[in-house]
C-alpha cells in the first residue's frame, strides 16, 4: 500500500526540521496557521454554496452568517413531516403538481398521524361568512387545515387570531366553465397535499356553510368508505351531449360523467387528480367553453381511475327548485326557523352502502346578508 509511505515521509520531515534551527519551526507554525485558515474558509464556502446554490463573493458576511446559527438544518423526521411553515412559495404550477404527487411507498406511518381535513376555499376574495366558519372550527385546531384560493389581486385582511390568517395560496384568475377553474382546484389540492397530515380534501366556496358541527362532519367523512364527488351519467344534451369523440381512446362515451364541482376526496384521489397528465390535455383541447369542463373533468377522471372509491354524490346541498340556470341564493329574509329545520329534513341516500338520512354536510348559496341570522340560529339548528 502506497498510503503507508506518506506519514513516514512527514515524520522524517518533521524530525529533520526538529533537528535544525528555530527559523524553520516558525515556518511550520505559519504553515499550520495557514492550513487552519484554509480549512475555515473552505468550511464557510461549502456552507455558502449549500445555502445559496452559487458561489457568492463575501461582501456581506455578517448578515449571512446570522441565519447560519438560527436555521440549522433539522435532520429529524420532522424535516419530512412538518407542514410548510409558509403557504407562499415560488413554485410554478408544473413544479407544484410534481412536488405534490409524491407518495410514500411504505403505507404505515412511523409516527402518530392524526388525519386532518383540508378545507379548500375557492373564492373571489372576501369570506363574508368567516365568523360563522370561525365558530364551526373553534376547538378543533389539530383536525383541520385551511387553504384559500382567491383572485390574485385580492389582499386579505384577517386578524392574526383568525383561522384564515395567512392561509392564502399563490393564486391565478379562475373562470367558471373553463380549464382555469380546474387549474385552481388542482392548485388547492396540490398545496394541501404538501401537508402530509391532510387526509381529506373538501372544496367549498365563500357562499357555503357547514350544516352540522365539526365533530359530526369529521366523523362522517373519516368513517366513509367512499369519497364524495358528484358523478352521474346524464344522457341529455348537457351530459352526453357535451362529449366529444376526439377524447377517444382515453375517454369513451359510457365513461363520460357530470357532477357539481363541490367535492370531498381522500388523499389517494387527490393525488390522482394532481398527477394526471393523460386526461388533462384531452379535456383542455376537446372540452370547449360550451362543454363546461369544470363539471366533467374530475368526475370523468375519477370514474375511470378509481370508480370503486366514489360515492358518486356531493356533500353540498344546493336549491335548484326555483328553476333557471343557477341555483337559488338565499338572503337574510330566507333564514327562518322553518328554513333551518328543512336543511336536515327529508333526506335519503346511501352512506357506506346503507340507507341514511344524513346526506349533505354543507349547503349553498348564502349571501353575505345572511350572516347575522345564521349566527343566531347556528347553535340551535346546526349544532355549533
Ligand atoms: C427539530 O425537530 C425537533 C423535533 O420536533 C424539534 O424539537 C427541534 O426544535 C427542531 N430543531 C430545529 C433547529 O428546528
Ligand atoms: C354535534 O352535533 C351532534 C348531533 O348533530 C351532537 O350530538 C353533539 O353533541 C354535537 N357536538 C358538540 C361538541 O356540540
Ligand atoms: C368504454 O371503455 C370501457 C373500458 O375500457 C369498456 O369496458 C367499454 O366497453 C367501453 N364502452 C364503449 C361504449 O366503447
Ligand atoms: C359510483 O359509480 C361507479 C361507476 O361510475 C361505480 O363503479 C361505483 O360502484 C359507484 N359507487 C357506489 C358507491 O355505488
Amino acid at each position: 500500500m502506497e498510503e503507508g509511505k506518506d506519514p513516514a515521509t512527514i515524520t522524517t520531515v518533521i524530525s529533520r526540521s526538529n533537528q535544525s534551527r528555530p527559523l524553520p519551526q516558525r515556518l511550520m507554525q505559519l504553515l499550520a496557521l495557514f492550513l487552519v485558515l484554509c480549512f475555515t474558509i473552505s468550511l464557510f464556502s461549502i456552507y455558502m454554496m449549500r445555502k445559496t446554490g452559487v458561489v457568492t463573493t463575501v461582501t456581506s458576511a455578517i448578515p449571512i452568517l446570522q441565519p447560519c446559527i438560527q436555521e440549522q438544518e433539522n435532520n429529524s423526521l420532522d424535516r419530512w413531516i412538518a407542514p410548510p411553515s409558509n403557504l407562499i412559495h415560488t413554485m410554478s404550477d408544473k413544479e407544484l403538481l410534481w412536488r405534490a404527487s409524491f407518495v410514500p411507498q411504505v403505507k404505515k406511518y412511523p409516527f402518530a398521524r392524526v388525519p386532518k381535513i383540508a378545507f379548500m376555499f375557492l373564492t373571489k376574495g372576501p369570506l363574508p361568512l368567516a365568523p360563522l366558519w370561525e365558530r364551526f372550527f373553534k376547538g378543533h385546531k389539530s383536525l383541520f387545515s385551511i387553504y384559500i384560493h382567491s383572485l390574485p389581486s385580492y389582499e386579505p385582511r384577517f386578524p392574526s387570531t383568525s383561522v384564515f390568517y395567512n392561509r392564502q395560496i399563490p393564486s391565478q384568475i379562475a373562470e367558471w366553465g373553463r380549464m382555469s377553474m380546474c387549474d385552481a382546484e388542482r392548485r388547492l389540492l396540490a398545496n394541501a397535499l404538501l401537508d402530509i397530515s391532510n387526509e381529506y380534501f373538501i372544496l367549498v366556496s365563500e357562499s357555503c356553510i357547514p350544516i352540522y358541527n365539526f365533530t359530526m362532519i369529521y366523523r362522517y367523512i373519516t368513517r366513509s368508505k367512499y369519497s364524495f364527488m358528484g358523478a352521474f351519467d346524464d344522457p341529455g344534451p348537457f351530459g352526453r351531449g357535451r362529449y366529444n369523440p376526439n377524447m377517444l381512446p382515453e375517454v369513451n362515451i359510457s365513461q363520460w360523467r357530470k357532477g357539481s364541482q363541490w367535492f370531498e376526496v381522500n388523499r389517494k384521489l387527490a393525488t390522482i387528480i394532481v398527477s394526471d397528465v393523460t386526461f388533462y390535455p384531452k379535456f383542455l383541447e376537446f372540452c370547449r367553453p360550451a362543454c363546461y369542463v369544470d363539471e366533467h373533468y374530475f368526475p370523468t377522471l375519477l370514474t375511470i381511475q378509481a370508480p370503486k372509491l366514489l360515492a358518486n354524490r356531493s356533500l353540498t346541498w344546493v336549491d335548484w327548485s326555483r328553476g333557471g340556470p343557477h341555483p337559488a341564493t338565499f338572503g337574510a329574509t330566507d333564514i327562518t326557523e322553518a328554513f333551518m329545520m328543512k336543511l336536515h329534513e327529508g333526506r335519503k341516500c346511501l352512506y357506506n352502502d346503507r340507507p341514511s338520512s344524513v346526506c349533505y354536510l354543507f349547503a349553498r348559496k348564502f349571501a353575505p346578508s345572511t350572516l347575522q341570522r345564521l349566527l343566531v340560529f347556528a347553535a340551535d339548528f346546526l349544532g355549533y
